[in-house]
């Protein structure tokens, strides 16, 4: 009989395979990124002189220091699951049971889950197409929404727009509430001059960072910044200790210091690293007819490349599926009409190289394709990129039944054709990112049904709708009361 495979077993075979990743987590499994090779043999749980994470005021704290000088917070603390944990201890330290707050609703699941727990009424913001919370929108939500405690927003989103976090600060100081910034994927900002600024020089309360995501430290590493003295940061580090495990991992705490001491040591070879590698790309993709690789600015994330169909010629989904299958690179997630690869700067000059010959040679094969079948080749000028980031709703779904207590009523699972009209019982979101297209207690409405089916026509992750052997879908819909 085969000998059944163990997960490690299925690592090793990933780590001797040669598929390349432009995804997630920053150190890219390169063993030359930083101080990262080296790490079983310190695997310890709390023991006498080690200090304690939930309290910490030995070498702990003395690294959590570390960390807050280099970002320059007034308090910081080390997360060893994640920036969810953080997200979930800072909404609920900011805002009591059933309080009011206002949050862009391109917002992670762990913000909804904070929302769940701690039964909010949240005032939704829709980001722009591009994933921008105006902040003339916070500021006529706080003008329509009396006794508001505190502003969510996520910036930058998942594919790195960088929202006016100075503004909002200012407006939401103004009205006497805290501003919260989920800044998960933005652990490198600030951190270099050719990079957007960090939420934290930008006015915000409390700011998230994944050191995992886009820094060369192991996954579920973060940290969480205080600044200022709005934030109640005994509160905060209460539901730090709720919501985090009781058994820390060493490993991961180590990790996240040595990623510390790496950027401190060399952050700015690092980071100017990964500038030169997106500036390569984009020169040596820039005349490119049916690919667009949009330029990055103090308003886009340089990590976050953006390899965009111009003019709908391809799909995202199709464009992440060549790269994946045929090149061996695997990007970090497909959009409507892109595919997003992230670069950091412990990725190799190969594995650029390789990135940058794979969409020249997609760019190639659609245009053979297209002059087949329009006979002629198209004019260069004429192209445009796509990049309408759509992977939440395009408008505010209507409130129905309070999220909290839609999720906890009796269900029905109805196929999807007979969900319009509906109450949502389960969150459908598009995976990754996971930014919910429904929450439970919203309307469910034709449009959305069209849009869900023709995700999963194109072969899209949409989770919360089952698909039985048989094809059929079905959404889980809140039963009559
Ligand atoms: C915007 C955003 N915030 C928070 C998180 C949660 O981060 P973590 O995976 O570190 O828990 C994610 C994860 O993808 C995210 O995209």
């Amino acid at each position: 009989m085969k000998k059944e495979e163990s997960l490690r077993d299925c690592l090793e075979n990933l780590k001797n395979s040669d598929l390349y990743p432009f995804h997630m987590p920053g150190h890219k499994r390169n063993p030359g990124a930083g101080e990262m090779a080296r790490y079983m043999d310190i695997d310890i749980t709390e023991i006498d002189d080690y200090d304690n994470l939930h309290d910490a005021d030995g070498i702990i704290l003395r690294a959590e220091e570390r960390a807050n000088a280099l970002y320059g917070a007034d308090e910081t603390h080390f997360l060893v699951n994640g920036s969810s944990s953080g997200v979930l201890a800072a909404i609920s330290a900011v805002a009591g049971r059933g309080e009011k707050i206002i949050a862009g609703r391109n917002a992670h699941k762990s913000f909804y889950h904070a929302v769940y727990l701690r039964e909010l009424d949240v005032t939704y913001i829709l980001p722009d197409p591009e994933g921008l919370v105006n902040p003339k929108g916070i500021e006529d939500a706080f003008d329509k929404n009396p006794g508001i405690k505190a502003v969510f927003i996520t910036s930058p989103t998942y594919e790195g727009m960088v929202s006016d976090v100075k503004k909002i600060a200012e407006i939401t100081h103004k009205n006497g509430a805290i501003l919260v910034v989920d800044e998960a994927h933005g652990a490198h900002f600030g951190l270099y001059k050719k990079l957007p600024e960090s939420s934290v020089t930008e006015g915000a309360d409390i700011v998230i960072h994944s050191l995992h995501k886009t820094l060369a430290a192991m996954t579920q590493t973060a940290l969480i910044h205080v600044k200022g003295d709005r934030v109640d940061r005994e509160k905060l580090r209460r539901f730090l200790r709720i919501y985090q495990t009781s058994s820390p991992s060493y490993v991961l705490m180590a990790s996240i210091d040595s990623c510390i001491k790496d950027i401190n040591d060399n952050g700015k070879e690092v980071l100017e690293r990964l500038i030169r590698f997106r500036k390569r790309i984009e020169a040596e993709t820039a005349d490119l007819t049916w690919i667009r690789i949009p330029h990055f600015s103090k308003r886009q994330d340089p990590g976050k490349v953006l390899i965009c169909s111009a003019d709908g010629a391809i799909t995202g989904q199709r464009i992440y599926d060549i790269l994946r299958l045929e090149y061996k690179l695997q990007p970090e997630m497909a959009g409507d009409t892109y595919a997003l690869a992230i670069i950091t700067g412990y990725d190799t000059e190969d594995g650029i190289s390789r990135l940058i010959e794979a969409v020249k040679e997609l760019n190639t094969r659609i245009e053979n394709e297209q002059s087949n079948c329009l006979g002629s080749a198209r004019n260069k000028k004429d192209k445009k990129e796509n990049i309408e980031q759509s992977s939440g709703p395009v408008e505010l779904p209507k409130t129905v039944i309070p999220f909290y207590k839609a999720w906890d009523a009796d269900m029905e699972e109805v196929d999807i054709t007979r969900a319009a009209g509906r109450v949502a019982g389960d969150f459908i979101n598009l995976y990754p990112p996971g930014i919910p297209l429904v929450v439970p207690g919203e309307a469910i409405d034709k449009e959305l049904v069209r849009k869900i089916g023709e995700y999963i026509n194109d072969g899209r992750n949409v989770q919360g709708v089952k698909i039985s052997a048989k094809g059929e879908r079905t959404v889980k819909v809140v039963a009559p009361m």
